[in-house]
């Protein structure tokens, strides 16, 4: 009796993992934060000591580690493992899931991880992951805790987990490779704008650069970070609609055609206005040209009015021009051009982010 109720209680605690795991699949959107809690939860309720997943590399035909957990964790993720090899490979091979009570009794066992990250394998449970109908990866307990083994229950909850993790990632490289593609595609249109102007080339993806030694001296957010990388790609796209002959004049620039340059910030909001994904980014652009002293344009917005990232990107956009050749003067140096930058601070540029770039900028050239 009392082992059949500690038996309903371990099938309750591996349907409430499985549910549990559920909701995290459908709440976690970073791929590398959802495997690990996954993970922990799986050598929770089996027991184990460590755990892994593995992903093919097709073009070398290698397995190679996305999440590693256990004490050796951070010396295996190093570790590439050939197709075929040990047991990882075995179970990529043949797609099927492989249960090693003793891995010194199985020829297939591969001590090569072991004997690199000085972790002791005794046992294994491995399951290979499976999206629509095509082998992409293996996921792995290791070491059932007190000399147990692992059992049926652990095989069925793991290959349960192993789906899900299969739809995880294969939805976590759709959208890395949409984003690839997204960004790609940015570029080239920035590109066709600095085309344009031929004493620009190359300005936008150096106020990228500059741009992001600021931001990550401020946050390490994957997310806010892509925001003003791609906001700082995009800065100038409205130059689009600037006339050829405003953009090239080789002169300084009359009043009217000053005037008209002013629009490109508000040309460059309108351009992305219809991208729903952008959307969020046209602050960053409308308002980049805009003074910590009230002073600038379009709209005089003064201080923390100015959003964040608009504030990072003046001061990387003036920097680059003072740094580059205009048909009108020649560059400044370096050091002049970061002097000028702290001349402006307070009253162009706003006065902490000042002092970011220039500590941030002479750490970037040290290591150039
Ligand atoms: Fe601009």
């Amino acid at each position: 009796m009392k082992s059949q109720v500690s038996e309903i209680k371990k099938k309750i605690k591996r349907l409430e993992t499985l549910v549990d795991t559920s909701m995290i699949f459908s709440s976690i959107l970073d791929i590398d934060e959802l495997l690990n809690i996954v993970l922990q939860k799986a050598e929770e309720v089996m027991d184990a000591e460590a755990s892994s997943v593995f992903r093919i590399d097709e073009k070398t035909n290698e397995l190679y580690f996305v999440t590693a957990r256990g004490e050796k964790g951070k010396e295996a993720k190093e570790i590439r493992v050939p197709m075929g090899k040990g047991i990882v490979g075995w179970v990529a091979q043949h797609g099927k899931p492989l249960f090693v009570p003793d891995v010194k009794k199985d020829r297939r066992w591969f001590k090569g991880v072991d004997e690199k990250t000085k972790f002791v394998t005794r046992s294994i449970l491995a399951v290979p992951l499976i999206a629509k109908g095509k082998i992409i990866g293996v996921a792995e307990v290791l070491n059932k805790k007190g000399n147990r083994k692992f059992n049926k229950d652990d095989l069925e909850l793991f290959k349960a987990l192993a789906n899900q993790i299969a739809v995880a990632i294969e939805n976590a490289s759709l959208y890395t490779e949409l984003d690839r593609l997204f960004l790609s595609s940015i570029r080239a249109i920035v590109e066709a704008v600095d085309a344009k102007d031929p004493y620009t080339r190359g300005h936008s993806s150096r106020v990228v650069e500059y741009s992001l030694l600021i931001a990550e001296a401020i946050d390490s957010d994957k997310d806010k970070l892509k925001d003003i990388e791609v906001s700082a790609i995009l800065h100038d796209v409205g130059k689009i609609g600037i006339p050829d002959k405003i953009l090239r004049k080789p002169g300084r620039l009359t009043f009217e055609e000053y005037a008209y340059m002013k629009r490109h910030p508000e040309l460059g909001a309108s351009i992305i206005e219809p991208i729903e994904k952008l959307r969020p980014l046209q602050k960053n652009i409308l308002y980049h040209h805009e003074r910590f002293d009230g002073a600038g344009y379009p709209s005089g917005l003064r201080g923390e009015e100015i959003p964040l990232g608009a504030r990072i990107i003046c001061i990387a956009d003036s920097f680059d021009a003072m740094t580059t050749d205009r048909p009108y003067r020649r560059k400044k140096s370096i050091h002049a051009a970061l002097l000028e930058v702290k001349r402006n601070s307070s009253t162009q540029f706003d006065p902490t982010l000042v002092k970011i770039f220039i500590r941030q900028f002479e750490r970037y050239r040290m290591k150039k």
